[in-house]
């Protein structure tokens, strides 16, 4: 569990992560096809990773397709592969220049080939970076991922690797795919929806919320760093009083 800690812009989220939400209506509200929603959905990706960077947060989680959006139209999947290669493709050589590492979360090796490609080569190419990492979430769903988790577990105790008598929350996280990775300080979700859509649920036991009606290609650098206003309010106290937290000596204490 981690310790509560002053919360304050000198302090920034370790783990931000995003559901990128909206584009679809954003495109439509214009009388615009739905990929261009999307288009301009991961033109935004840009200013938001170098935002990130700049308020000091280390590592940056989007929800970029989830095993769900499978069941869309045909058309509009591969127009979203398309635009996750182009954007790889496009964004290698800032991302290299400004020392951002690129890793996933998800079933990954079920994108197409050329996808595979091209995320082997940026992962590959910006490795050695440690200050920043973006992380994509690709064919992820939460659920999935608990169940590829205990698989791997269970073949670890039959191999005689893990034992079941000692196995605690720590060790666990270390099977889902996010091993590693510390959990999210907030989540983001644009577009006015307030469900979390099977993301990162395990993950999330203590992140902070925000709900914006915002839609994701609205979502410029300085609605993030609202959103980091937002944060900063909160109060974290994984499970202890206020008072602990705050080290107020005034409250008063429990009658017996
Ligand atoms: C939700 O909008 C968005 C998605 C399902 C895909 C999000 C993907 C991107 C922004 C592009 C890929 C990202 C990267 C990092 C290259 P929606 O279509 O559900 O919008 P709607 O709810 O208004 O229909």
């Amino acid at each position: 569990m981690p310790e509560p800690t002053e919360n304050s812009p000198n302090n920034p989220p370790e783990h931000v992560a995003i559901i990128m939400d909206g584009n679809g209506r954003w495109a439509v509200n214009r009388g615009l096809p739905r990929i261009e929603g999307h288009r301009r959905g991961v033109q935004n990706v840009r200013g938001i990773v170098e935002c990130a960077g700049d308020i000091g947060i280390r590592y940056l989680t989007l929800y970029a397709f989830s095993v769900e959006n499978w069941q869309r139209p045909d058309s509009e999947i591969t127009a979203l592969m398309n635009l996750l290669e182009r954007f790889l493709h496009r964004e290698l050589a800032t991302l290299i220049e400004k020392r951002v590492r690129l890793s996933t979360i998800g079933r990954t090796d079920k994108l197409p080939h050329k996808v595979r490609l091209a995320l082997d080569e940026v992962i590959q190419k910006t490795s050695h970076f440690s200050g920043q990492t973006l992380v994509l979430a690709l064919n992820y769903g939460a659920r999935d991922e608990v169940l590829d988790a205990v698989k791997s577990y269970a073949t670890a105790v039959r191999k005689g690797e893990a034992e079941v008598e000692k196995l605690d929350w720590p060790i666990f996280a270390r099977y889902l795919s996010t091993a590693g990775l510390p959990d999210p300080d907030l989540i983001i979700r644009t577009s006015g929806e307030t469900r979390l859509s099977n993301f990162l649920l395990m993950q999330s036991a203590y992140a902070e919320m925000l709900f914006t009606p915002i839609l994701w290609p609205d979502f410029g650098p300085e609605e993030f760093r609202s959103a980091m206003d937002f944060y900063w309010k909160r109060e974290r106290r994984f499970g202890k009083t206020g008072a602990q937290v705050r080290h107020d000596p005034q409250e008063p204490a429990l009658n017996p």
